[in-house]
């Protein structure tokens, strides 16, 4: 039995509860505190508290177990009216038999429950891995048809975006990020990255569900150019050369040079291939445009494009954290638009670094 399945007694009365503790320890590992005494670190499954002399602290160590969702079991020296599930009460003077009973029966309840909780979230998880290995898929072949010169399916783009669309809004951008970690094609899965962080920026701007799928499907081809970056380029494991980020540098216009020659590619998605790496202050490439000149759907993909590309894993670096890069991009002052930073923030950051109580 693991401590995360002990039960914890909180008493004012160490002498009988050292006897019920005694009695639920021969089944599970069961501790015992003082009423005055601080919650343990570590979380207990369930909680009994047996305070008769003070209601008044009674009462607020069950709103305390309340609050971090540990169900109790409160020996109540009078007839509790009414008290948020999942607490129970019984008389104080109840019979040790009968507490343990409902000791017993409170923790098979809460562990069924976190079986169903965790064969529901299983579920979940083997449906995001199906999404995310189609929107993988819809991926690799495009750039695949592009490293060949042949049409990228725009059927089969639009439906890998809605996939991607529709697996961050239900399992959130951190569960994305995490299935994708574990693909090994880099740019196939820097897409997927950045389409999955434009799907939560879409998201918690409110966007309109057609700006959403625009926004995310620039995102996923944005570097579409790079299917025709020599291998030995894109794959370096190392810094690359003058010569060699020249030449990596000409993958924005090669990509929407190509998008266009195929055609059925709108202007803002051909914009956002051939202009994500420009920088508001005029400094970026491949047409050094500024400020007015960068439309909007442009910079929302560059912030996730930078975003990502900061907390990807490189041969000569390790990943950043989320807030490290957010704030290396904070830095880069008039390079970024600053109010979409900020929004970036609150709507994808925050969310992804959010600890979980439960
Ligand atoms: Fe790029
Ligand atoms: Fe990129």
């Amino acid at each position: 039995m693991t401590q995360e399945s002990s039960v914890l007694v909180i008493s004012d009365r160490p002498e009988q509860a050292s006897l019920l503790v005694q009695a639920i320890d021969t089944v599970v590992t069961c501790r015992q505190i003082t009423a005055e005494a601080g919650m343990p670190a570590q979380r207990p499954i369930l909680a009994v508290v047996d305070i008769s002399r003070d209601e008044t602290l009674a009462n607020a160590w069950v709103a305390r177990l309340h609050g971090l969702r540990i169900p109790s079991l409160q020996l109540a020296l009078r007839a509790v009216t009414s008290r948020p599930a999942p607490t129970r009460f019984l008389p104080a003077d109840t019979a040790r038999k009968t507490v343990l009973a409902a000791v017993f029966s409170l923790m098979d309840a809460v562990q069924a429950a976190r079986q169903g909780a965790l064969a529901r979230a299983s579920d979940r998880l083997v449906r995001f891995t199906a999404q995310a290995d189609t929107a993988n898929r819809s991926v690799a072949d495009a750039f695949d048809a592009a490293r060949r010169g042949e049409p990228l399916s725009i059927a089969a783009v639009d439906a890998g975006t809605e996939v991607i669309l529709e697996a961050v809004s239900q399992c959130g951008i951190r569960t994305w990020l995490e299935i994708i970690g574990a693909y090994d094609q880099q740019l196939y899965q820097h897409s997927l990255s950045v389409a999955g962080y434009a799907a939560a920026f879409g998201g918690g701007l409110k966007l309109p569900r057609t700006d959403q799928m625009r926004l995310a499907r620039a995102a996923l081809l944005h570097d579409v150019g790079k299917s025709r970056i020599p291998l030995a380029i894109l794959n370096k494991p190392g810094r690359l050369t003058a010569g060699e980020m020249a030449v990596m540098r000409t993958h924005p216009a090669v990509g929407a040079n190509l998008l266009e020659a195929q055609g059925g590619f709108d202007g803002p998605m051909l914009a956002v291939v051939r202009h994500h790496h420009e920088m508001l202050d005029g400094s970026g490439y491949p047409d050094g445009l500024s400020a007015h000149e960068i439309p909007d759907l442009v910079r929302l993909v560059t912030i996730c494009d930078i975003h990502s590309a900061l907390t990807e894993r490189r041969a000569y670096r390790d990943p950043l954290p989320h807030q490290e890069a957010h704030a290396i991009m904070r830095e880069m002052g008039g390079k970024l638009d600053g109010d979409l930073l900020r929004a970036f923030h609150d709507a994808v950051i925050v969310p992804l670094t959010r600890v979980s109580v439960s």
